[in-house]
């Protein structure tokens, strides 16, 4: 990523993650929000993560030991103890930086969708300059508004001062070369020019943006980098920006999928975490929320309007309208609609599992059905066995202690509608139960179990409750 000639010049990252963000309403610490799944903090550090930085630093303060605990590993922390602005955040990260010889990349730690390429191209040219400080600038299409400080550059491409828009003029206000908040600097300009900052402006803060007129006014050589797209220059400073972020964030990430071979039948309606795995001609029907560690291998149908969290669906199978949490579906196994798969979920290769089924803990075996109206919990199923419409294992026995109890189905078993085993039970290998049973002994091998009451007819029972009614109906006829 970077340039052959410079890359000799060591880098260190800084995160300014110190700020309240007063602007989120919120009792979390700005940049630990979260879009689709990592916090604002991890988007940043994803994309300057393949930079390859000696050091990487995060300026922390406002919730401090939440944003600091939130960090991964190898990412240092400065702590600026007191929220007087962005450069007084930066100065706080000049003790951490001790001694370091180089060049310091600076972002905002609420600009998420900056790209590894953008940041790159930033360190590149702010090197190839020999300027001592470099700020990102993007140009805006339509200025309406935009909170971010106006570059006001030279004919020869250097950076003459930053304009914070509640400090601009009108005129100041039409420029359209934004202040993108990624910063390049010299190491040794910054142990210079730091102190000499000034909370000079309309929110008496201690501005980053100001090192550009210090450098100059000390006749020191800035520089613009006109680079990216308008795409990345968010900073998310509301909870309306989070949700714009969001939503370029997902369009990288299907994008990439679409482009890697998966189908996604209405993409826009479709919520896809950055660590899910698709294979190629999976297809995603509309209205999917696919998690975490979800993997979906090549071939399955997702959807419509399925959520998988944490679950692994194998190659050729279908799941339709149903919600999957920890669990694992099995290559050509069809789920739904309407089934619930909750954490320890196994179904194997061909199971199948219908509408209105729940399953907790269990497996349920190669070619085995538990087709309606279910729940299977703590239990395990053998091959090629139907667990019939209506079926509840009773798990939950806490006259025998702690913890759920097993049922234990064979191969080749056949159970019957509306049936309760009560755990601890086994059904043996090839078994029939019937229908309305409520089991709670084992079954052997190869036995019918019939466990409900014996059917009673009572003969003529019509005729003598039409015989009573008559009598009744003469006794309080008026007289
Ligand atoms: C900042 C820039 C603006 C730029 C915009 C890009 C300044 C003065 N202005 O404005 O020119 O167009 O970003 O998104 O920097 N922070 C601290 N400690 C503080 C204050 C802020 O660590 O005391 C951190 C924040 O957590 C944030 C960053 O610095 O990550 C920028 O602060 P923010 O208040 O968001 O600045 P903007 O008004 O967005
Ligand atoms: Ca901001």
């Amino acid at each position: 990523m970077t340039h052959p000639g410079h890359s000799a010049r060591p880098l260190a990252v800084v995160l300014l993650a110190a700020g309240k963000g007063t602007r989120m309403k919120s009792q979390t610490p700005k940049v630990l929000h979260r879009v689709l799944g990592r916090t604002l903090l991890e988007w940043v550090l994803e994309s300057t993560g393949p930079l390859g930085a000696e050091k990487t630093l995060a300026v922390v303060g406002h919730g401090a030991e939440l944003v600091e605990a939130s960090l991964p590993p190898g990412v240092e922390v400065a702590v600026q103890h007191e929220q007087r602005g962005s450069g007084d955040a930066l100065a706080a990260a000049l003790p951490a930086l001790e001694g370091f010889e180089g060049d310091v990349l600076v972002v905002n730690g609420d600009g998420i969708l900056f790209t590894t390429s953008t940041l790159g191209i930033v360190v590149e040219e702010h090197r190839g300059s020999g300027s001592v400080a470099s700020s990102l600038g993007i140009e805006a299409r339509t200025l309406a508004d935009l909170p971010y400080g106006r570059l006001i550059s030279t004919e020869d491409g250097q950076l003459d001062r930053v304009v914070e828009a509640v400090d601009a003029s009108p005129d100041e206000l039409r420029i359209n070369l934004l202040n993108a908040g990624v910063y390049c600097f010299e190491a040794r300009s910054l142990r210079e020019n730091l102190p000499s900052l000034s909370a000079d402006n309309a929110k008496g803060e201690l501005y980053i943006t100001e090192l550009f007129e210090i450098a100059r006014a000390a006749g020191q050589r800035t520089k613009v980098v006109v680079a990216g797209d308008e795409r990345e220059l968010l900073g998310v400073n509301n909870r309306a920006d989070l949700a714009e972020a969001a939503t370029v964030l997902q369009e990288r990430i299907i994008e990439r999928l679409m482009l890697e071979g998966v189908t996604f039948v209405m993409p826009e309606t479709s919520l896809v975490e950055p660590d899910v795995v698709i294979e190629p001609d999976a297809v995603v029907e509309p209205g999917c929320i696919l998690r975490g560690a979800t993997h979906v291998s090549k071939g399955a149908v997702i959807g419509p309007q399925t959520s998988l969290i944490d679950t692994s669906v194998g190659a050729r199978a279908s799941v339709v309208r149903s919600h999957c949490i920890q669990a694992a579906v099995g290559d050509d196994a069809s789920v739904g609609p309407y089934a619930y798969l909750r954490p320890g979920t196994d179904l194997r290769a061909d199971a199948k599992v219908g509408a209105f089924v729940e399953i907790k803990k269990s497996v349920v075996g190669e070619r085995s059905k538990v087709p309606h109206l279910s729940y299977i919990g703590d239990a395990t199923i053998g091959t090629d066995s139907n667990i019939g419409a209506g079926t509840i294992t009773a798990n939950y026995r806490p006259e025998l202690g702690r913890g759920k109890q097993p049922t234990t189905f064979g191969n080749n078993v056949r159970t019957g509608s509306d049936n309760v085993f009560v755990a601890p039970v086994t059904v043996g290998d090839g078994a029939f139960t019937a229908a309305g049973s409520i089991v709670v002994e084992d079954v052997p091998a190869g036995a019918l179990a019939i466990a409900r009451a014996r059917q009673v007819n009572l003969e003529d029972y019509a005729g003598r409750v039409q015989h009573k009614q008559t009598v009744r109906a003469t006794d309080v006829s008026p007289s």
